[in-house]
């Protein structure tokens, strides 16, 4: 019998921790669901175009919610603001009746991830948030991300006259790196449905064609985010046909992979999860996978190149260098 000052003895101690780590995980999907409904709302942009903390009945009232609704809108943003959404703020107003009494009113206001929920930021994540549906619209959300990452990467960028972007989308990230290495010439290399439509200018070429028959030639392959859709033994034909692409460069020549590396022993845990959940995404959508550094390793000396190196870059992605 345990006599610790709680009264719970060990074994009920860790039958109810058992218990609410099941139920958390069990559960856990109403967060996300409840973060899909915000951005379906437009909460964040809401807030955002208020300028300032708003109150639940001006929330309300912007979102043109019945006013019976309004405690649900409470317990709504009750547990928005527990997930870290929004942030309880309080302003001060005139008491009701007349005197000049003043009380304090609870506001709710954004923080720095619904901040990236407002549409129209030049980092905004709503569409990602909003559902995986919209996967092209979503890619480009999150390659503006890339921007910020962009000067944690820069030296791989530094002295190349050429660089192919293998399944590159509508060129975003080509752009963003443009800005800042503007003398590279750029291919954005997609599916004929995806770049078809799209012209290109003296700095940025568009090539509809497929990664699993040939690369343009350039002084280096970017392949980011494109790997984890696909299994190693897809991964390892277009890391060859990379391989290839760079070879009029010899040496100097090299693939840069953004993709995420799994770290099972990394302290940071929340990190490790929304990695492994990934994974199951890619698993189940395109029968893909996030991997870790020894799988990497194998593809990527597999492939016949002689060197690599990974290095964390933002949030939850790595660079990964490979050399001939
Ligand atoms: C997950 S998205 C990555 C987009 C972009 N790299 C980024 O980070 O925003 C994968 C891209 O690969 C393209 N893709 C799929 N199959 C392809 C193929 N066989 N050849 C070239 N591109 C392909 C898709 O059209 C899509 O744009």
């Amino acid at each position: 019998m345990d006599h610790s000052s709680n009264g719970i003895g060990n074994d009920e101690s860790e039958l109810y921790h058992a218990q609410l780590h099941l139920y958390k995980h069990i559960y856990s999907f109403i967060s996300s669901m409840a973060l899909k409904s915000a951005v379906e709302l437009g909460i964040a942009d809401v807030i955002h175009n208020h300028g300032k903390p708003m109150t639940l009945t001006e929330l309300a009232s912007s979102l043109k919610l019945h006013p019976s609704k309004i405690n649900v809108l409470y317990r709504f943003m009750r547990l928005l603001t527990h997930n870290g959404l929004f942030a309880k703020t309080t302003a001060i107003k005139k008491k009701t009746g007349g005197d000049q009494e003043e009380e304090e009113e609870t506001t709710y206001a954004l923080t720095p991830p619904s901040k990236l929920l407002v549409r129209g930021a030049s980092t905004c994540l709503a569409s990602l948030a909003g559902g995986v549906a919209v996967i092209q619209v979503a890619m480009d959300a999150d390659s503006q991300m890339f921007k910020l990452a962009l000067k944690d990467c820069k030296h791989v960028f530094e002295g190349l006259e050429s660089l192919v972007d293998v399944g590159g989308g509508t060129g975003v990230v080509a752009k963003l790196i443009h800005e800042v290495f503007p003398d590279i010439k750029y291919t954005v290399l997609d599916q004929p449905q995806v770049v078809g439509n799209l012209t290109g200018n003296k700095y940025l070429n568009f090539v509809g064609g497929d990664m699993f028959k040939s690369i343009p030639q350039a002084d280096a392959v970017l392949l980011k985010w494109v790997l984890h859709d696909w299994n190693d033994e897809l991964c390892l034909k277009i890391l060859k046909n990379s391989k290839e692409a760079i070879s009029g460069k010899g040496k100097d020549g090299k693939v840069i992979i953004i993709d995420m590396s799994i770290d099972e022993t990394s302290d940071d845990r929340d990190l490790t999860e929304l990695q492994l959940n990934f994974d199951m995404v890619m698993l189940t959508l395109f029968n893909g996978k996030e991997r870790e550094k020894k799988e990497w390793e194998k593809l990527i000396y597999d492939a016949g190149f002689s060197s690599y190196k990974i290095t964390p870059i933002w949030g939850f992605k790595s660079l990964i260098e490979v050399y001939p």
